[in-house]
């Protein structure tokens, strides 16, 4: 291995448009990979350590050494086992993300870290392994994750997601590219913490909780072909509705129902939280809206960005 080589991996975040959480718990989902996520760069080094770097202001977040008994040393950890490695590294990763706000930033990490890894070790044509890098880690962070996150930043598109098992079922939507604005609305959120919530409140009102859950299902059923179809009215509803069964579900906050209610009232088609709720982050559909959803938040003092999926 040369000491002087550098390799990179790259991988996306993820936008859950329907079913967070009752995907947890067996039912389908629906997921775009954003255009943004996490670039990994790895070099040879005097020890094991990675480094995370928030690429919106270059600033770190964390760094730890594999032996280090953290979530992201433990993560590391878990990545390294499954490469021969015959020199220590450092492993630089670039998030470009909002970090613990719903948008995958945990497995968008591990992947982009496993696939510059895989490079320097030689076994980029490894995807199993890769994968079951990135599944370990996110174990570490999440608990039990339905695989929904790592299933988007391995894959990207847009597509509906079941759990199966010990595996998933995937199938690809052909979106026709829609403008997407995203606010990150509250405080970051303990996505183990808020899964435990939620299957703490299915357990001890099963028939009430499982209700919600086949309702979400019906939204993401319903949602795939109104997305194929860019019937944006129909998938905005089916949003605003989906928001409704997660408030039931206790997951959205004071903060995350007013920026979804601003980007309504501003003329989105639809709006919802994503991710594990708690906090985090609130996304709106708005195609030709989106200045408007923008200006609007930008007035009540939520700070929103722009993307386009899938
Ligand atoms: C987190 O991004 C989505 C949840 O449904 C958890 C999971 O699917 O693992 C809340």
């Amino acid at each position: 291995m040369d000491r002087t080589q550098k390799m990179s991996g790259r991988a996306c975040g993820k936008l859950i448009l329907f079913g967070e959480h009752a995907v947890v718990h067996g039912y389908p989902a629906v997921v775009a990979g954003l255009p943004r996520g996490a670039t990994a760069a790895v070099a040879a080094a005097s020890e094991h350590q990675l480094t995370l770097v928030n690429g919106r202001n270059g600033e770190r977040i964390a760094r730890a050494r594999p032996t280090e008994d953290t979530q992201l040393g433990k993560s590391f950890a878990a990545i390294l086992s499954k490469f021969q490695m015959a020199l220590p590294i450092n492993v630089n990763v670039t998030i470009d993300i909002p970090v613990g706000a719903g948008l995958g930033s945990s497995a968008a990490m591990a992947t982009a870290a496993a696939r510059a890894v895989a490079t320097f070790a030689g076994m980029t044509d490894n995807l199993a392994v890769i994968e079951s890098a990135v599944h370990e880690s996110e174990a570490i962070f999440h608990g039990s994750p339905s695989g929904i996150d790592a299933a988007a930043a391995l894959g990207g598109g847009a597509f509906k997601f079941q759990r199966e098992g010990e595996g998933s079922s995937i199938e690809a939507i052909w979106v026709d590219p829609v403008r997407i604005v995203i606010c990150e609305a509250g405080p970051p959120a303990d996505t183990k913490e808020m899964v435990k919530k939620v299957t703490d409140f299915y357990h001890s009102r099963q028939n009430a909780v499982g209700s919600v859950f086949a309702l979400i299902a019906e939204l993401a059923d319903e949602a795939a072909p109104a997305l194929a179809e860019g019937d944006w009215q129909r998938v905005g509803d089916l949003m605003n509705i989906n928001h409704g069964a997660l408030v039931a579900l206790g997951v959205s906050t004071p903060a995350l129902d007013s920026a979804c209610h601003i980007a309504r009232q501003a003329g989105a088609y639809g709006a919802k939280l994503t991710g594990s709720g708690g906090g985090g982050c609130v996304f709106a559909l708005t195609d030709d809206r989106t200045d408007d959803v923008l200006a609007a938040w930008k007035d009540m003092g939520y700070s929103g960005f722009e993307i386009t999926i899938p």
